[in-house]
């Protein structure tokens, strides 16, 4: 039984050292020292012993199991500090890898423009108004005197919504000048910039989408002198003191006089370049006194009040600004062109 017992021993002992695993620490445990283990098996056979034997056996079983209890417990602590190691290892940061670059993105172009725009105007006491863009012909046409019937209703080649011509795309950022005279306490000083739509073809200056700034002052007194010089004073502020501007005669339903206004070309100065196309000049908006009768439609006394309105667009205004030769090129939204502004 000694012998049994040494040999229990030794074997157990290299069995317990070499574990790998938790689990298979935990299955010699239970080999060894279980109810049902190879040690309990021989302590049960204590009884066939004679009375010397039985001490000297008993203190050597005691010896073993001893022994093997201390194998495991020392064995089980290796593991779990061999696991613990593992597992730092693999969740290890290196701090010393390179971070990846963060892409931060910047204002569109012509949203800095339109910025540059609007900052100007609110600091001479502009209202921002921003509002829909799906409209009714009553305000983007019938208000602002484009009765039915008109050429306009189909030389702005107008998205319809309805058979009958009622709801549409705005053409124009222009209705906006009715809703302000329909909700604003007199006097009335807003910019109104937007998305308007027209059935135009791509190429380097169309496309059916693109910004227009509505601008309008309603008051006691308002001249057409005081929009020349309002808009003189923006595009001096726009394109630097000096900027020559032209004013010339032109037509439009909802003004009365009507005209547009070029800037001298600021590459060339007027003498024709490419990118005034040999003219010298560049058209930037229609303009005109808002018409009587568009006052009068929004219950607007005509002979106390009157009013001057603008419209321009925007995307013209940034490729001049930028010196970009493509319209598509503002749309595309490339970011390898975009970066670049
Ligand atoms: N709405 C006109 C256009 O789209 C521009 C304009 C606005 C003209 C305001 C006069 C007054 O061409």
């Amino acid at each position: 039984m000694k012998q049994e017992l040494e040999a229990i021993r030794a074997k157990a002992l290299e069995a317990i050292v070499g574990a790998e695993k938790a689990e298979d620490l935990e299955a010699l445990r239970v080999q060894y020292l279980g109810k049902k283990g190879e040690l309990t098996a021989v302590l049960k056979q204590m009884g066939k012993l004679s009375a010397e034997e039985r001490p000297v056996i008993g203190q050597l079983a005691n010896e073993v199991r001893a022994k093997l209890e201390e194998g495991v417990e020392t064995r089980a602590k290796e593991l779990a500090a061999k696991a613990l190691e593992m597992k730092l290892k693999a969740e290890a940061v290196d701090v010393t890898i390179p971070g990846k670059a963060v892409k931060i993105g910047k204002k569109h172009p012509m949203y800095q423009v339109l910025d540059e725009i609007k900052d100007i105007f609110v600091g001479m006491g502009f209202e921002i108004l921003e509002d829909r863009e799906v409209e009714t012909a009553d305000y983007n046409f019938t208000k602002l005197n484009c009765l039915e019937g008109h050429p306009a209703r189909e030389w702005t080649d107008t998205f319809y919504f309805t058979e009958d011509s009622s709801i549409l795309l705005r053409t124009q950022t222009s209705p906006m000048q009715i809703h302000a005279m329909e909700t604003r306490e007199l006097p009335i000083r807003i910019l109104a910039p937007g998305r308007v739509y027209r059935k135009d073809e791509v190429d380097a200056t169309h496309s059916p989408m693109f910004h227009q700034i509505e601008g309008m002052v309603i008051d006691k007194g308002v001249t057409m002198a005081d929009l020349k010089g309002t808009l003189n004073a923006v595009m001096e502020e726009l394109y630097g003191k000096g900027t020559v501007t032209r004013f010339r005669p032109h037509h439009f339903p909802f003004t009365e006089p009507s005209c547009e206004m070029d800037i001298q070309c600021h590459k060339c100065h007027g003498a024709g370049c490419p990118t005034c196309k040999g003219e010298g000049w560049i058209e930037v908006l229609g303009a005109g006194m808002v018409h009587p009768k568009v006052l009068e439609g929004c219950g607007i006394d005509s002979n106390v009040y009157s009013g001057w309105a603008f419209g321009m667009g925007l995307e013209r205004l940034a490729l001049g600004h930028f010196k970009i030769g493509d319209l598509r090129l503002i749309f595309e939204n490339d970011v390898r062109f975009l970066e670049q502004f």
